[in-house]
């Protein structure tokens, strides 16, 4: 498994968002993301199959470290964390849902987007945060700008990021990586087409 000692933010490039709709997908989708080199998947909490797919991930593929997303309510903390997952991340923060992803003590990227949320995020002891949506909230021109007056800041943008944009933003000092389901298309998991999925990975892999 990798190591998130020192920030989950210099894992991977690119960590892959991946919503599970059939739980015989996600054992085989962390196969082929290992294989394509990103041995990181974040589960989004967004399907009944959701926890299921952690905890089968987290017992048959040790190798990959797999993390809760979607994340918005305390509650699915402590679920996120019962199934096995190694990280959390949450689209938004509060501080209820700040003290409880601090409470879990798993690594976490709490959502922000907007400076006065970066600044709460900071104020809480964190400086590790999602960004999220970056596309629609104003992408990498708007984290360029806020790198000056946040220094301590490092953001993972996700939301509407693209192999073709992850670069410009992983270009960017205040960003560690980037995050995506452009790796896992709906087809492709569908269709069970893995080699594309690896080869998606590794695509991403090779952006660090
Ligand atoms: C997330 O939960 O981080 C985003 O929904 C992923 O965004 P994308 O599907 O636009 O990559």
């Amino acid at each position: 498994m990798p190591s998130t000692s020192e920030s989950l933010l210099s894992v991977v490039p690119v960590v892959p968002v991946v919503v599970i709709d059939d739980l015989a997908h996600a054992v085989p989708v962390a196969r082929a993301l290992v294989a394509g080199g990103l041995p990181v998947i974040e589960l989004t909490l967004r399907t009944p199959v959701a926890l299921d797919a952690i905890a089968a991930i987290a017992a048959e593929v040790p190798e990959i470290l797999v993390g809760a997303g979607t994340i918005v309510t305390p509650g699915q903390v402590k679920q996120a964390a019962d199934a096995g997952a190694q990280f959390l991340v949450s689209p938004g923060s509060t501080p209820t849902l700040l003290a409880a992803m601090g409470d879990s003590g798993l690594p976490f990227l709490p959502g922000t987007a907007t400076v006065s949320e970066a600044l709460a995020v900071l104020e809480a002891g964190h400086t590790e945060m999602k960004f999220f949506p970056a596309e629609a909230s104003g992408g990498a021109a708007y984290l360029k700008s806020i790198a000056s007056p946040l220094p301590a800041a490092r953001f993972c943008p996700t939301g509407g990021i693209t192999a073709a944009s992850a670069p410009a933003y992983l270009a960017l000092p205040n960003v560690g990586c980037v995050g995506g389901s452009w790796l896992t298309p709906a087809d492709a998991l569908a269709t069970g087409d893995w080699d594309r999925v690896r080869a998606l990975a590794a695509e991403a892999a090779a952006l660090g």
